[in-house]
């Protein structure tokens, strides 16, 4: 019995798989999967031994942008290009080893007054997108290796939503974006990407119809990144399963690409609050592991200090990340590590 409980204690201690790993960042390199976090401006703003950047540089592998390539940041006005805080952004990405997922080409959303209020033919509206993207891409050939190209075209109802690309380019802007992209950079990953998709439904079987079609008439699309923009227990793995593989048989990437679980306001900071929120990250790390298609699984930010969620929400909800808003891993936190460490079993 003795012997038992040594051997037992040994191969947990030295042997046991996985047993070098401490970080995300270490099991995302020995999976060969991107664990990342949207990131804002304090990555390149704050001084380097700044917390946000020590956490973020030892704890993921991969970074997105959260608002930085936005149309309204980056081409401000015709033909003006921003590109001192992208190329920051960039190099310190480079630098600190952290793989970039691109976001966003095309999206109703963050437009610039010039294109929100500009009056178009289809015909500039093609060639305005063609060479925002072009320029984009040109400029960091090389270094970003996956973009998000279209983002949240279709609405909750399945249908085209309405939008200054839709109405005057038509319906055809999704196929022209991504066409525009691969020419740009033919060995770019290039993504559709959308929320409440995440399972099988109105929404995501019109998207599902929609890259399918895109395949079929060899639109060069690579992947569709599901948000994961979730309410406290409301992950269903089993279904969410079904959907990624679904994507993946028509040989598309399927990364969860903006994970954060909101907790509601009279739950935040309880024991309930905080173990419903790790077993939903569990379920969404598993499924990252489980699914060679899911070839990244980001998180929307890492610390609740810095979030979308309460401001948005109006602060009906929020707690949403992995570290609470003193930079204090959550039992979220754990839990990944521990779901990385259970598959390695
Ligand atoms: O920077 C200004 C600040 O100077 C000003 O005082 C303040 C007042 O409102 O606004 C600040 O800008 C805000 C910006 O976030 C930075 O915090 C904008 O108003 C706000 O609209 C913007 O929201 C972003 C939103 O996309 C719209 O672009 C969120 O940070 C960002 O997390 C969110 O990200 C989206 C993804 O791109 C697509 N999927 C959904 C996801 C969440 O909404």
């Amino acid at each position: 019995m003795i012997y038992k409980v040594l051997f037992t204690l040994a191969f947990t201690i030295l042997i046991r798989p996985g047993f070098s790993q401490t970080s995300l960042k270490d099991w995302g390199l020995k999976y060969n999967k991107h664990i990342g976090a949207a990131v804002n401006n304090l990555f390149i703003t704050l001084p380097k031994d700044s917390l946000y950047t020590q956490i973020l540089v030892k704890e993921f592998n991969a970074v997105v942008p959260e608002n930085q390539f936005k149309f309204r940041h980056i081409h401000p006005q015709p033909g003006v290009f921003n590109f001192s805080i992208t190329d920051s952004f960039v190099d310190a990405a480079l630098k600190n080893d952290l793989y970039i997922r691109g976001h966003v080409f095309v999206w109703h959303q963050a437009l610039p007054e010039w294109i929100d209020t500009g009056a178009f033919t289809r015909t500039e509206l093609l060639s305005i997108l063609e060479n925002h993207i072009y320029t984009i891409m040109a400029r960091y050939k090389g270094k970003i290796h996956e973009y998000d190209v279209v983002n949240e075209a279709i609405k909750d109802d399945g249908t085209l939503r309405t939008s200054k690309w839709r109405d005057i380019i038509g319906s055809d802007y999704i196929d022209s974006a991504f066409v525009f992209a691969h020419r740009a950079d033919s060995s770019a990953l290039l993504f559709y990407n959308d929320y409440n998709a995440e399972i099988e439904n109105i929404k995501s079987d019109a998207i599902f119809t929609m890259v399918e079609e895109m395949k079929k008439n060899n639109i060069p699309i690579n992947g569709v990144g599901f948000q994961c923009h979730f309410m406290l227990d409301s992950v269903n793995e089993t279904l969410m399963d079904k959907n990624i593989k679904r994507f993946a048989r028509l040989g598309l990437y399927t990364p969860l690409t903006e994970a954060d679980i909101a907790v509601p306001s009279n739950q935040i900071g309880t024991p309930k609050g905080l173990a419903s929120q790790a077993n939903d990250y569990a379920k969404l790390m598993r499924l990252c592991l489980q699914n060679n298609s899911c070839n990244s699984l980001m998180f929307w930010g890492y610390t609740d200090r810095y979030s979308w969620i309460p401001d948005f929400w109006d602060d009906s909800k929020g707690a949403a990340l992995i570290f609470d808003e003193n930079y204090r891993p959550k039992p979220a936190y754990f839990s990944l590590i521990e779901t990385l460490k259970q598959n390695a079993r």
